[in-house]
């Protein structure tokens, strides 16, 4: 299943609309201790609780982010909450600052949506990967980021549907799969599988379907509409 901390709260607010069956009595409610979410939380109960407003720092939530708490709090949720992958102690610090940072009086008028860009998803997909090669960076962190540039790939894969758009997801998949082979050595400890995707060009590549990939609202539409 794919769910990020997003799905339910966009923007690290709250998502009134928000349903998901068995895990949602009412649009903007969820069970985070669903058995469907987690092998280490669930509880086997049907209790859902509404999406809280992260910049709200209402209910129950604990309003000293530097606490020891929060961190705790943050790392559970991370880490068994949604049985993620342990990440790397500056990763945790990142989303507890991002968290710690938002302002509810920010960005009202229902602001709190982001188009869907393929510039942004390459960005984060390049920047993931330095990140992930930079000098000093250890095993952990670098593991971490080239899974996170490998899932950014994949959001982009998914946007590239049909045949005239296979040569773009040839593209993409060869580079995720020089990207695991990287992540593999670094695990392994065996001597580095250095990729050094021309990143420039893959974008120019990528670009150039663009326009026939459901990075583009009207095919979207148009595909909604056949069903
Ligand atoms: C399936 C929907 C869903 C997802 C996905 C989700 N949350 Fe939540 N979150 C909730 C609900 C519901 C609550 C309120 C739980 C309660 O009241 O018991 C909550 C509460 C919180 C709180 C308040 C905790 C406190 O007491 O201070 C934080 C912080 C939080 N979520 C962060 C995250 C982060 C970080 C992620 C991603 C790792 C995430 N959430 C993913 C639904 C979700």
């Amino acid at each position: 299943m794919e769910l990020s901390c997003a799905s339910c709260h966009i923007n690290g607010r709250g998502n009134p609309d928000f349903f998901l069956e068995g895990v949602s009595a009412s649009p903007g409610t969820a069970d985070v201790t669903s058995s469907l979410l987690s092998k280490v939380r669930g509880d086997d109960a049907f209790n859902p609780a509404p999406i809280p407003d992260i910049a709200l720092r209402d209910g129950k939530q604990i309003r000293d982010r530097k606490s020891p708490e929060f961190f705790t709090k943050v790392h559970g949720l991370i880490a068994e909450e949604f049985d993620g992958q342990e990440p790397p102690r500056s990763v945790i610090d990142a989303v507890i600052a991002y968290m710690d940072g938002l302002d509810s009086s920010a960005c009202t008028q229902g602001a709190s949506t982001t188009a869907i860009k393929l510039g942004a998803d390459m960005e984060a997909a390049e920047s993931a990967f330095d990140i992930a090669t930079r000098p000093g960076a250890d095993q952990a962190t670098s593991i971490f980021y080239l899974r996170v540039a490998r899932f950014r790939l994949s959001r982009i894969h998914e946007r590239f549907v049909g045949p005239d758009l296979a040569p773009q997801r040839r593209e993409l998949l060869a580079l995720s799969d020089g990207l695991g082979a990287m992540a593999e050595s670094v695990r392994t400890g065996a001597p580095l599988t250095f990729i050094a995707p021309d990143w420039p060009a893959i974008a120019e590549s990528l670009g150039e379907g663009e326009r026939r990939s459901l990075y583009n609202p009207e095919i979207v539409r148009a595909a909604f509409a056949e069903e």
